[in-house]
This record gives C-alpha cells, structure tokens and sequence, in this order.
C-alpha cells in the first residue's frame, strides 16, 4: 500500500509553504547542482517521477524537450502542476510510479527529484526505468541521502540547552521503513544504502555518469541553520545512462544512431560549406571502423 501524504490536506498546507514550493527551483537548495547533471533536452521525450508542481517539467519543456510526462501520486500536487506548468508538450498523470507501464524505449530520459525515498522497492522500479529508456538515455535523479533516511527520525541530537549536538546515523545496514518526520507530521519513508542504489544501477543496465553530494551554496550560508547543513548530506544525486545492448545488436543500433547523426550534420553543414561534405565522409568511414573494432 503506498502511503499518499502529499493528498492530506494539513500536509499539503505545510509543504506549499517551504521556498521550494512557493519559488520553485531557485528555492531548492540542491537545484544549481542537479542542473548540471540533465542532459540536453532537445527534441527529447521526457518522463518526471514523482514530479509534484511540475517545475522540472517545465524547465524541462523550456529547454526543448518535445513532450514531457510528469506522475505523481498525489491529485493535489498534480493540481498544482496542471494549474502553473500546464500547456502544449507537457501531460499529467496520476499514478503511483511503481504501477506505471510504457513501451520499450518510450523515453529519451527519465528525472525524479526527491520522490524515490518514497518507493518500497527501488529495483524493479529502476529495472522498468530501464527499459523504457532508449539506449543512451539518460537517467538522472535526486534522493534523500542514506545517511539522512538512515536513523529515521531525520532530526539532530540536542543538548539540554538546545543546541545541536550531532545528527543521528544508525540501523545503515537495515534497509526499508522508516516512520520519518518532515514538516512536522509523520510520514513513511524508505531506507536504502549507497551500495544498493548504485549497484541496483549497475546490474539494471545503466553507466554511472555523475555522483553529486550538494552542499548549501556558499551565497546562502549567512541564512539561520544554513552552516549546520555542512555537518552532514541530506541528498544525493545521481546522473546515469542506459547502456547500449552489447553484441552485435549494439553495434547495429550505434551504428544506425551514427549514420542518423551523420547525415543530420552533413544535411546542415553542407548547406553553409560545400567543404564540409568530405571532412564528414571522412569521420564517418572512421566511426563505423571504430565500432567494428571495439
Ligand atoms: C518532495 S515531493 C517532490 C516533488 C517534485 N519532484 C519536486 O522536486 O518539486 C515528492 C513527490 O513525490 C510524490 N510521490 C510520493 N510517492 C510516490 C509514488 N509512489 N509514486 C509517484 N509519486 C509519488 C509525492 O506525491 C510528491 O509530489
């Protein structure tokens, strides 16, 4: 049974009032460093896990992606989302992400930010993940950093005073429910180790590209518990990619993305520089014998 806090009314009030609500990306903290990590999203078809308001669909949309698909569990945050991010490109859908169901290679990349620590069982979702990607997608994600899910109760150890003490690591090894508190309410989250999210990776088919624990930007450092953030991670961050089938298919299926790619930029070249047409004849006779070879 999956837990729908975001639809509880008293929840929902507390989270529309956090900065990341109220000014979308620019008021979440890990945004400047999860930017870098997306992909190009040019002509792109995207799907957003989890996608809430609907800010990362709309960037997403912003830079070029041809459609975008943003889920959610909840109706209200999907209120929101149609309400602020709706329009031509971008789609809403209410569903819980373990139950969704695509085609093979229905997307050119995937993005969740902050909504895996939510879901029971990471690998099969990552395994589906995979196989709606097309090989070479992209597979890029936030999550609550394992240090933070694992104790559960998310909060520092205090003096009697009330000063922080230190924050509370402990059961790493003992994945799965945690009965967490976020915005003072009680909510279930789920624990998984730093193995068990890049090796599930790994083993589903995916390349690591970029790993990324972020700390507070030093712009916002002066602001009242901002320092304390630099005792301990609160995110991670994950850029991967679907690996391209080994074998002989692979090499078909490269070989097919080159020659598209090839006459694409011929096509263009050539119309601003007849010269052009050799130098990419040229590359092109290089690259196939390279995947040949390889
Ligand atoms: C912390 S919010 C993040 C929202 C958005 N991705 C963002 O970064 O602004 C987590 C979101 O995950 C959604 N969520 C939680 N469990 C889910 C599930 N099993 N399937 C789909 N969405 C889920 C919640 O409804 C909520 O909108």
């Amino acid at each position: 049974m999956k837990e729908n806090r975001y639809d509880d009314q008293t929840f929902f009030d507390k989270y529309s009032q956090m900065a990341r609500s109220q000014k979308g990306l620019a008021g979440a903290g890990e945004w400047p460093e999860l930017e870098k990590l997306l992909p190009d999203f040019s002509g792109k078809r995207v799907l957003d896990l989890g996608c809430g308001y609907g800010w990362h669909c709309r960037y997403a949309l912003d830079h070029g992606a041809a459609y975008v698909l943003g889920t959610d569990l909840s109706q209200r945050m999907l209120e929101q989302a149609r309400a602020r991010h709706g329009g031509p490109g971008i789609e809403y859908r209410q569903a819980a992400m373990e139950d969704l169901q695509f085609p093979e290679g229905s997307f050119d990349a995937v993005i969740s930010s902050l909504a895996f620590h939510y879901v029971r069982d990471f690998r099969p979702l990552a395994e589906r993940i995979g196989r709606w990607l097309v090989p070479g997608g992209s597979f890029v994600f936030s999550v609550e950093h394992p240090v933070f899910t694992a104790c559960g109760s998310q909060d520092w150890y205090y003096d009697e005073n009330g000063n922080i003490l230190h924050f509370p690591v402990d059961n790493y090894y003992l994945e799965g429910r945690r009965d967490a508190v976020f915005l003072g309410e009680r909510v279930v989250k789920y624990h998984r180790t730093l193995t068990s999210y890049l090796d599930t990776l790994l083993q589903s088919g995916f390349t690591l590209r970029r790993l990324v624990e972020p700390k507070p930007p030093e712009e916002l450092m002066d602001l009242p518990g901002m320092r304390d953030e630099l005792r301990r991670p609160m995110m991670l961050l994950i850029a991967a990619e679907k690996r391209q089938p080994q074998g002989g298919y692979g090499y078909f299926r490269a070989l097919q993305r080159y020659r598209t790619d090839a006459s694409e930029q011929q096509c263009t070249k050539h119309a601003e520089n007849p010269s052009c047409f050799q130098l990419n004849c040229t590359r092109k006779r290089s690259k196939i014998l390279l995947y040949f070879i390889i």
